[in-house]
């Protein structure tokens, strides 16, 4: 076998939480690559700091949780799919303690009851958490299982360029996914990883805008890649935006979590008034959408830079004990968040859009999975309730490994399928040209399709990223590979779909917030967006 080519049961692209929870449940079956763009423990997984929402409490009820998903969602979740991942809670939770995972417990460390906290949109206790960090801690236990198993071969710094497909190959059979082509960025080469079964667990795309909550690998390559390969994504225009990120010149993507509201701290503006109180009647714990509009709303008025979270009336032992990540990265910065309010400000957090998929995690592409941020499954609707993807990824990520294990004895090998194509391509000596066209899309995104839209702006975005699209065309298939140009080209082809979807929905919804159509319009647009390649956005049948 050639040596740019490897073959795997079961191709993994993705290190966080859905990527390793299904590489672990079908490593039992079979062999598995694991492909990740940068280090295993750079995912948005390790940086969650909020938790996990499950029904475990005797207080609190599946109807409960399902009916505050709904109402988050803005009547665009899907109902089946809710109760489905509600139900599977408490299951998946149990799967975690398995593998290892300490959430915290109430009292003196004995006691079986964990402490859950509370975030917007619950109208219960709910979620398990690990402190500050309890996705640093979901990732670290899952790794390191990983990591040990005989059957699994994870690739650090091999980022994940195409799909491969049966098309691709040339062949005139269905199309079906064959796995993907992959630069190593180390030696430069893109290799071909092939596999019967391939699952997507890339995460999502914050880094479209210019300030995110997101690591620097979220660059919507799984969304990008699937929709090259022709499948389908829905529901791109709801991108979320956290409320609360730090705000401070050299605090990137540094994110103040929900949960330190759901332990008492109040937004206020410049006047030090707490403006929730006239946004909302769960005032700081209403749904994000909700907070991060009130926001800039007070913002827009005052011309101030930022608002304050204030939780000076909590006690500081308690703060320090529940909040050490952000205690001690605060302090870093000079804020002592026990004694002073802290500056923050909107970033963009979570994609709710992404590949569609069955409730098996499969997309429209055969033998193509995908499961967490870079899928929409039809659980977030118009905008996601705290807490609930680290949930989602699990479930999907479990039934996805189902399927794949029952269906890969029946899946043809993949045959030969052409090496990547160099072609005349050359060494670029201008990154400048990649960081202008970066910087210029994360701005525009930023100003023009950002938490309040409207069909001018859209425009004007819709005319600036053709433009860029076809340079970055040119430039993609002139030069040699880079992580930065595949990313990219990746960026703006969601960008596009951002936009193109923005501008589809005439109507206000969710994180879909239009100026000149302020109004929900459930006749017209109660149903998801749906993009594919060659095709002009339209809404699902159902
Ligand atoms: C947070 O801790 O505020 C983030 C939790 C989430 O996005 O689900």
């Amino acid at each position: 076998m050639s040596s740019d080519r490897y073959d795997f049961d079961f191709l993994v692209i993705g290190s966080g939480i859905a990527g390793l929870f299904y590489a672990l449940r079908v490593a039992e079956h079979g062999s598995v690559g694991l492909v990740t763009k940068k280090r295993t423990t750079d995912s948005a997984t390790a940086w969650a700091q909020g938790g996990i929402a499950a029904v475990v409490s005797p207080n609190d009820s599946f109807e409960d949780h399902v009916q505050d998903t709904l109402r988050a969602g803005a009547d665009l979740c899907h109902e089946d799919v809710v109760r489905h991942v509600v139900e599977r809670g408490p299951s998946a939770i149990d799967a975690l303690l398995k593998c290892g995972v300490d959430f915290d417990r109430d009292g003196d460390g004995d006691s079986l009851d964990f402490d859950l906290g509370r975030e917007g949109g619950h109208s219960k206790r709910r979620i398990l958490h690990h402190r500050d960090f309890t996705g640093r801690e979901i990732e670290n236990t899952l790794l390191e299982r990983a990591t040990r198993h005989p059957n699994i071969r994870i690739f650090e710094d091999h980022c994940a360029v195409d799909l491969l497909t049966a098309h691709k190959a040339g062949r005139t059979q269905a199309n079906r996914a064959l796995g993907a082509y992959v630069l190593d960025s180390r030696s430069g080469e893109v290799l071909r990883f092939q596999a019967p079964i391939t699952m997507l667990a890339s995460g999502g795309a914050g880094k479209v805008y210019l300030y995110t909550s997101n690591p620097d690998i979220a660059s919507g390559d799984g969304m990008a890649m699937a929709y090259r390969a022709g499948a389908t994504l829905a529901n791109m225009e709801f991108m979320q935006f956290h409320p609360t990120c730090l705000f401070h010149p050299q605090a990137k993507s540094f994110l103040i979590s929900e949960a330190v509201r759901g332990e008492g701290a109040v937004l206020r503006n410049g006047e030090g008034v707490a403006f929730m109180e006239s946004y909302h009647e769960m005032e700081d714990l209403a749904p994000r959408d909700i907070v991060a509009r009130a926001i800039d709303t007070e913002l827009k008025r005052s011309g101030d830079d930022f608002v304050v979270l204030d939780i000076t009336h909590r006690k500081p032992e308690f703060v320090r004990r529940r909040f050490p990540n952000i205690f001690a990265r605060c302090l870093e910065f000079g804020i002592d968040m026990t004694r002073e309010p802290i500056p923050v400000v909107p970033a963009v957090h979570y994609c709710c859009g992404g590949v569609r998929t069955s409730l098996s995690g499969e997309t429209d592409l055969p033998n193509l999975f995908a499961a967490g941020e870079v899928t929409c499954t039809g659980l977030h609707g118009a905008n996601r309730l705290a807490s609930n993807s680290l949930l989602e990824a699990l479930v999907f990520a479990e039934a996805a490994a189902k399927d794949s294990i029952a269906r890969r004895s029946q899946i043809p090998e993949t045959g030969e399928v052409p090496s990547w194509e160099h072609g005349d391509s050359t060494e670029s000596h201008e990154a400048v040209v990649i960081t202008q066209n970066w910087d210029e899309m994360r701005r525009f995104m930023w100003n023009y399709v950002g938490i309040v839209r409207s069909d001018r702006r859209l425009a004007r975005a819709q005319h600036r990223i053709d433009l860029l699209q076809n340079e970055i065309n040119e430039y993609y298939w002139d030069f040699r590979l880079t992580p930065d140009l595949v990313e990219l080209r990746n960026l703006a082809t969601v960008a596009g779909l951002v936009i193109g979807a923005a501008q589809f929905r005439k109507e206000s919804r969710g994180l879909h917030y239009n100026l000149d159509h302020p109004e929900r319009d459930a006749e017209r647009f109660g149903r998801d967006t749906l993009l594919q390649r060659g095709e002009a956005p339209r809404l699902s049948p159902t």
